[in-house]
């Protein structure tokens, strides 16, 4: 695949809801309430095909709650969104999955009593959970399994993986489970992948290790979208930040204009923490 220019953006003004040269991600009116608590309410957003989009905001800012609605894991209440070109609203995860639309989870959903491979192979039906376990005996994936093993052991040793290939997923650490979480995610060769605090819990040598992978990923062509608290990790990586506070898309631009933004530092004043990065958990 050839890769996209990562400086397309350089044209683009910083501001909420503006308009990409190639959206490959398109939200409109998307409104979630939990209760009394509106969680999302995002007017208008577009996501950059090809590029790496840091997504921050003070802890309860909406972020999560908008992955799961996009990526079909939370129905929302209100609002439209498309992705490659085609309306998706409503679609389950694993159709979704199968049209290069896949994320992560901030609590791993790794599953313990699979072990590493199983994991793995379970991430090429695009969808998880143990009841779905039966999928990898049916005929079709019987078939396809030498492809997909092939895939799953290149994918382990490019996430280091490979020594615990055999091992009940159970047995990984924390940030060995993201690091798995994340590789599960490219079975599908995605077109984009979401996600959600990749880093948190991850040591500071696996953490080096999956940023390269998520650079890499982009300069393959893959578009990234994910949640950060670690201001350094988002200011490195980001070729565009959009910051969420109160379920709202309140700033969006080139990191280098998203620190001194007045709103982004109101969001996390606002919220009672430091400055970005400065006093937000994970
Ligand atoms: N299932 C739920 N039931 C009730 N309220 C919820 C639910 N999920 C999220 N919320 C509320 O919705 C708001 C947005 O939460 P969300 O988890 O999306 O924020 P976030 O930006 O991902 O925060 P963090 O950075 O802490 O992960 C918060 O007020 C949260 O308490
Ligand atoms: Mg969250």
């Amino acid at each position: 695949m050839t890769a996209p220019p990562r400086g397309v953006l350089a044209g683009t003004a910083a501001e909420p809801g503006v308009a990409k040269p190639d959206p490959l991600l398109v939200v409109d009116r998307v409104g979630k309430a939990f209760g009394g608590i509106q969680a999302v309410d995002v007017e208008h957003l577009e996501v950059q095909r090809g590029v790496i989009t840091g997504l921050i905001g003070p802890n309860g800012a909406g972020k999560t709650t908008l992955f799961n609605l996009l990526t079909g894991f939370d129905r929302a209440d209100t609002g439209t969104w498309s992705f490659d070109g085609r309306a998706v609203a409503g679609l389950a995860a694993h159709r979704l999955a199968r049209r290069g639309m896949v994320r992560t989870f901030q609590l791993t959903k790794v599953l313990g009593r699979l072990t590493v491979l199983e994991n793995m192979k379970l991430g090429a039906t695009g969808q998880r959970g143990e009841r779905l376990v039966p999928a990898l005996l049916r005929p079709a994936w019987r078939r396809q399994e030498a492809a997909i093993e092939r895939r799953a052991d290149v994918l382990l040793a490019r996430f280091k993986l490979d020594a615990m290939r055999d091992a009940y997923a159970g047995y990984l650490s924390g940030g060995q489970r993201k690091l798995l979480e994340v590789a599960r995610a490219l079975m599908v060769e995605p077109t984009m992948v979401m996600l959600d605090e990749p880093m948190a819990g991850v040591n500071p040598a696996l953490r080096q290790s999956l940023l390269g992978q998520i650079t890499d990923l982009a300069d393959g062509g893959t578009s990234v979208l994910f949640v950060e608290h670690d201001m350094d990790v988002v200011m490195r990586i980001s070729d565009w930040v959009v910051c969420m506070a109160q379920g709202q898309v309140i700033a969006e631009g080139p990191p280098s204009s998203i620190l001194g933004n007045r709103a982004v530092i109101d969001a996390y004043l606002g919220s009672q923490h430091d400055e970005p990065g400065l006093g937000e958990q994970p």
